[in-house]
Parts: C-alpha cells; structure tokens; sequence
C-alpha cells in the first residue's frame, strides 16, 4: 500500500507551518492565509547540490568580491542595486501585474547582451512568440538572448547549466514547479523549493538570477514573503498602470543601500529612465492654487522635490472624512488634530483629504510641515507661494523638529530655481548654508503661518 503523504497547513503569506487549519497566522498576523500542502520530504541526507563543500578559513584570506560588478547600463537601475549587479546574487523583482517587470527584465537582459555576455530569459507565462514581439517592440532582439519557455524546475536548472549563461531571469518564481513536491505551483512549498534551488545555484555557479514575483492584492509579494528572507536583493515596482511613471524602490539589498529609488517612465518602447525627478513629479502642478506645496523629501540618497496636495471641505453629512494617499493616514489625523488644537484651525467639522502628486509614496517624518502647511493652505484658500519649498518634522506640541540631510534638500531646491526655503530651525549654531535661496527657519506651528502666507 501505498504510504500517505504527509501534509500540514502553511501560511501562504510568510510560510508559517501549522499541524491544523488557523484563522489568524501566528507568523505575520494575516488572516485567512492557512492552505493545506503536503510537507517537505523529511530526508536527513543534504543532497549534493546543496553542498558547498568549503572549509573555514580567516576573513582577511577571503577576497571581496566588488570586482565583480556588472553595470547593466540602466543608472536609475544600477543605483537601486548599489552599483551593479553583483555575481551569484538573487534579486527579487516585485509588482503588480502589468506594471513593467517583464519588460525591464527584458531590457536588462538586452543591456547585457549587447555588451557581449550570454543572457537567459526564462519565462512560465508567456509563450516565446509574446516575448519575441515585446523584444521587437523595445527593440531587444540580440544573438546572446536566449529564451526559455518552461515550468519546471528540473528542466530549467538543466538548461541553466547547459547554457551556463551570465545572468537569468525566471518570469516568474510563481509559475515554477518541482516535480519532487506534489503541492500546486505557486503555493508556498513550491515557490520556497524553487527558490531555494535556484538560488544555491547561483551561489554556486556565480551567476545571478533575477526572480519576478507576482504581487498580492494587499501589496505584499505573494505567498514570498519567505522569498524575502532568501533573497539579496528585493526590488520593488510602485506607480500604478493609471499614471506613466514608475518607481523601482530597494526594499532590501545585501550590497547597497536600502531605499533608495530609480525612477522611470514607461513609453511605448519601454521603461525609458527619468534623469530628473523633481522636475518629472512638478510639471503638472497648479502653481499659486490653495492647497498645493511642495516639498523636499529625501528617497534612497537622493533628494526629490515632490507637490502635496489638500482639500479641505466642510463636512455636509455624518461623520468628517480623513482621506489620505501616498502618506500614512494615521501621520494626517495626528498633524490635523495638531493643526486644530495648537495651530488654532477648527478643522473638526470639515472632510480633508490629502494627495501626493504624481502617485509617489512618502514615508519620512520631514513631509509632516508639507502636510500641514497644504492643508492649511486649502483651509484659509490662501495659496503657499509658488516659489516655496518647505520641509520639517511636526511634534505634537506644535514644534517644528530638525530633520536629517537638510543641506541636500536645500541645495535640490535651489537647483530647480525656488526662492525660499522654510525650515526648522535647529539647534546647530550657523545650519546649513546655501547660496541662492532664502532660509525661514521656524521652530512653531505659531510662527510657520505668518511666512507661509
Ligand atoms: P509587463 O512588463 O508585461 O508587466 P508585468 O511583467 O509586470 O506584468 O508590462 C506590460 C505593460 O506595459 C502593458 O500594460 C503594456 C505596457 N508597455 C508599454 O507601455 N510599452 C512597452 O514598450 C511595453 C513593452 C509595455
Ligand atoms: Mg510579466
């Protein structure tokens, strides 16, 4: 007779195993995530490809391997990733459908064959024919591109050794399958062997691979949140299918700084690289309108100038709304309540809301005063001068707290031909000293009112 096989519950979000159905991960607080797959094989035998078989040895006598670099030529990208594509590394890209992963991959592959290296396209969900006309579009045909249709783990694995390519892509980890787990492609054992194997691969071999991973509706990678942990480097698509632009955001990387941001602009021949944000996310914006400000964030390394939007309106019915993109909502409630108690604005009976334009998402505290001053703004219809950029943390007392790389914002500012800066002030005797743009150093909600308008 045949033995049963084992099976248990895994968290399809972060792989948490489980001997029975839960409601609520324990692992990451998801609900509703639990499915039953069959357990990994318990085999104590490590099998050989998961050997590396090295000795220990003294740090100094290991060599670092920053020679082996490889610039893919796309700057906004090779930032993200610290420099360049590092050997044997695995880079996750993530996303939502239809936002540009297969097509920067593409672009990518295309960058590395043309500098003379042999590139490996793997792909699960298109057919060979599709990829052909996307490469024909973006004009990616080159002689060292080669594509690979294929699910299966075992198969790929082989090719990856029989081409022994430079660099691979597998579009995407979700559709791989390893025939040694009975579970269904895409769940969590699947996608966690097919990484795992993957990647000891290209540790091996030294060539990287790059991992695209579909995104959930809740806008983590799905089921991967596992891969995350695997994985060097996990890049990351924002911007949305509505608006042109796009950003790819380092939400983890091994080799580079974290954070930081390429941005890009889709066009009919592909992702085309934006050499200048701050001017890209101002274009549009409604110079001398009530409740629009602009102000200096900092993403990665690099500062940006980017427009918040406000609308304040009188409450006609129930309940006041509090409506917030591309800044956390809770940060809003609290610099309203602020606003209304210490700043003296009776923003009680009106609904707000508040944009950032453009789509981007900002998460430092230094956009608070932006935030502040937009509403404001759109409260009294009296219109921040164009000319100004403003930055600052808010406390709940109504202070206007010192924020980090002041002088590079300033100095982002000054270059896109804005007058005047209003800042905190700080405790450093002297601040930061640019030439060109007027510093309003504020330390109070109070006083911030009387140089905005
Ligand atoms: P794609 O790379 O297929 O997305 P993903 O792999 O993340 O699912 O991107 C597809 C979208 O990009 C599709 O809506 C069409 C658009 N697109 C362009 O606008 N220009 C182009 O040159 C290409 C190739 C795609
Ligand atoms: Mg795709």
């Amino acid at each position: 007779m045949k033995k049963q096989q084992k099976t248990a519950f895994f968290c399809q979000n972060c792989g948490y195993e489980s001997p029975k159905w839960v409601g609520k991960c324990p692992g990451c607080g998801e609900w509703n995530r639990f499915a039953e797959e069959p357990t990994a094989p318990k085999d104590s035998r490590v099998p050989p490809e998961f050997q590396f078989n090295e000795k220990p040895r003294p740090i100094d006598a290991v060599e670092a391997d920053e020679k082996a670099r490889v610039k893919t030529g796309i700057g906004e990208l090779d930032r993200v990733l610290g420099g360049g594509i590092v050997a044997g590394s695995a880079v996750l890209v993530g996303g939502d459908p239809g936002i540009g992963k297969s097509t920067l991959l593409l672009q990518v592959m295309h960058r590395l064959a043309s500098a003379g290296k042999r590139v490996l396209y793997v792909t699960g969900e298109e057919s060979a024919g599709q990829i052909r006309m996307r490469a024909d579009r973006i004009g990616a045909s080159s002689k060292s591109l080669y594509v690979l249709v294929e699910v299966s783990l075992e198969n790929i694995l082989k090719y990856i050794k029989e081409v022994v390519p430079d660099a691979v892509v597998i579009d995407s980890i979700q559709t791989v399958y390893s025939s040694l787990l009975s579970s269904a492609p895409g769940s969590v054992g699947q996608v966690r062997e097919a990484s795992e194997r993957l990647i000891i691969l290209s540790k091996k071999t030294g060539i990287p691979v790059f991992l695209v991973g579909h995104v959930t509706k809740d806008g983590s990678i799905a089921g991967p949140k596992v891969l995350e942990h695997m994985v060097d480097t996990v890049l990351y698509f924002e911007g949305d299918s509505g608006h042109s632009y796009r950003i790819i955001r380092g939400i983890k990387n091994r080799f580079g700084p974290t954070n930081e941001i390429g941005v890009f602009e889709m066009r009919d021949r592909g992702l085309v690289e934006v050499a200048n944000p701050s001017e890209y996310f101002l274009t549009e914006r409604p110079a001398g309108m009530a409740g629009s400000v602009v102000v200096a964030a900092i993403e990665g390394t690099r500062p940006i100038l980017v427009e918040i939007q406000s609308l304040v309106a009188a409450t006609s019915f129930g309940m006041p709304r509090r409506t917030a993109i591309g800044v956390d909502g809770n940060r809003v409630s609290l610099l309203v309540a602020v606003l209304d108690k210490i700043g003296g604005l009776h923003l009680g009976n009106h609904d707000i809301f508040v944009n950032v334009a453009g789509g981007v998402r900002l998460a430092e505290p230094a956009v608070d005063l932006g935030v502040v001053a937009a509403v404001a703004s759109s409260f009294l219809d009296r219109p921040v001068d164009p000319k100004t950029v403003v930055f600052g943390e808010v406390g709940l007392t109504g202070e206007i707290r010192g924020i980090n790389r002041m002088e590079v914002r300033i100095r982002e500012a000054a270059r896109m031909g804005f007058a005047r800066c209003v800042l905190p002030r700080t405790q450093l005797r002297g601040g930061p000293r640019v030439e060109g743009i007027e510093l309003v150093r504020v330390d109070h909600l109070r006083g911030l009112m009387e140089h905005l308008f």
